[in-house]
């Protein structure tokens, strides 16, 4: 029976390789169930016996109603999506969804269409402008729908948000309009990507310092809070401290992390063993051309390099030398011996994207056993 290894993850055991066609996407389900109870455990550090209540994840990274209905199943009840994952998350059953992403025109309008169809899910919108506001506004209007808006602020990532010195002022014009409901704060801090947790940490006290101040503004004028969401997976676990300590409990601190349910190779890279990597490519060996080289059925087609190649294999003294769409060209010490067929398992190093680029995936249970053979990537391309 086939037995692959990766650094620092138990063995990947699959029973029957043979029947599945490669490069093929593997989701090995008691990792992801492991996952689940990493992260209950985690959060239950700060905030004992509160279950997922304070888990907002980030679909991006599965998008797939299966794997959001086992969030579900495991008793997650928020989710954050951008547009491209909403009917997918709503397919999977989910009642409470944060569209994390600013609404142009289309989908604003989008949206407001199915938060008329699905009046019984309770949808949320992110306001980081008058712009933004005034698009939703507008539609709202036409669409006779009401957003409930959380207020997205720039916590240091400068990607989208309002300065959080001008937030009051932006709330302070919503809560005039009909069309307008407050939901909360969103402070995404993905800049967060430093090489140590000492440093995370530190990163993350300044994003949050300045999510506090804002809290403390709102506070101040006796607008109460409702929600407020932050993090990626690099800093969850220092937002949630800091916040759900600064905050207290009359409002609910939730943290969105997304790559956490897959973990990839960048990610263990930062923080070693804090997730395991469930989500694994099985290619394999198509030529052996020059001494010490061989070539993948794969190439980036079929895995992301927006963050670096995969570093991951699960031959030992295998090393990156080139990819292009359809290979990947490895070097090897010449100590182990290859042959035309090989069976070799990737992580991903960014996984997000590189879920993406497949239409579907395999179930992996326990035992190497394959539970699905092929469950669709539903949210992807849309
Ligand atoms: C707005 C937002 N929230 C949450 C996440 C999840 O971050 P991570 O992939 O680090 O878990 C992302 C990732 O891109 C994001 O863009």
């Amino acid at each position: 029976m086939p037995i692959f290894t990766l650094p620092g993850q138990a063995p990947y055991v699959l029973t029957a390789p043979e029947s599945l066609a490669t490069p093929r996407l593997l989701v090995f389900r008691d990792r992801v169930e492991r996952n689940l109870q990493r992260m209950q455990a985690y959060l239950e550090e700060v905030a004992p016996a509160s279950g997922y209540r304070h888990l907002c994840p980030h679909v991006k990274t599965n998008k797939s109603s299966l794997l959001t209905g086992w969030l579900q199943q495991a008793g997650v009840g928020y989710f954050k999506t951008t547009m491209r994952e909403v009917e997918m998350t709503i397919n999977a059953g989910a009642q409470d969804i944060f569209v994390a992403y600013p609404l142009l025109e289309h989908d604003a309008r989008e949206l407001a269409h199915l938060v008329r169809k699905f009046r019984q899910i309770k949808f949320h919108v992110q306001v980081g402008s008058l712009a933004h506001a005034e698009i939703l506004q507008r539609i709202g209007r036409n669409e006779q729908v009401t957003w409930h808006f959380f207020i997205d602020l720039d916590v240091g990532m400068h990607r989208t948000g309002i300065a959080p010195e001008d937030a009051f002022s932006l709330y302070a014009h919503l809560a005039k309009q009909n069309e307008f409901i407050f939901a909360g704060l969103h402070g995404y801090d993905g800049h967060i990507h430093h090489a140590t947790a000492a440093e995370r940490r530190a990163e993350s006290q300044r994003a949050m310092e300045k999510l506090s101040a804002v809290f403390q503004h709102f506070r101040r004028e006796r607008v109460h809070i409702p929600r407020v969401i932050v993090a990626g997976t690099p800093a969850f676990r220092f937002d949630f401290e800091i916040l759900h300590k600064a905050l207290g409990d009359e409002t609910l601190v939730q943290v969105s992390p997304g790559t956490w349910i897959f973990w990839d190779s960048n990610y263990e890279r930062l923080a070693p063993g804090e997730f395991e990597i469930a989500a694994v490519i099985l290619a394999q060996v198509m030529d052996i051309g020059q001494p010490h080289r061989l070539t993948l059925n794969l190439g980036h087609k079929r895995w992301s390099v927006d963050s670096g190649p995969v570093r991951f294999f699960s031959r030992p003294g295998l090393k990156f030398v080139s990819v292009s769409e359809e290979h990947t060209v490895l070097a090897h010490e010449g100590t182990e011996t290859f042959q035309i067929g090989d069976y070799v398992l990737l992580a991903p190093h960014h996984v997000c994207p590189t879920i993406n680029l497949y239409e579907e995936f395999s179930v992996i249970g326990e035992h190497g056993e394959i539970e699905i053979a092929a469950s669709p990537v539903d949210g992807r391309n849309r």
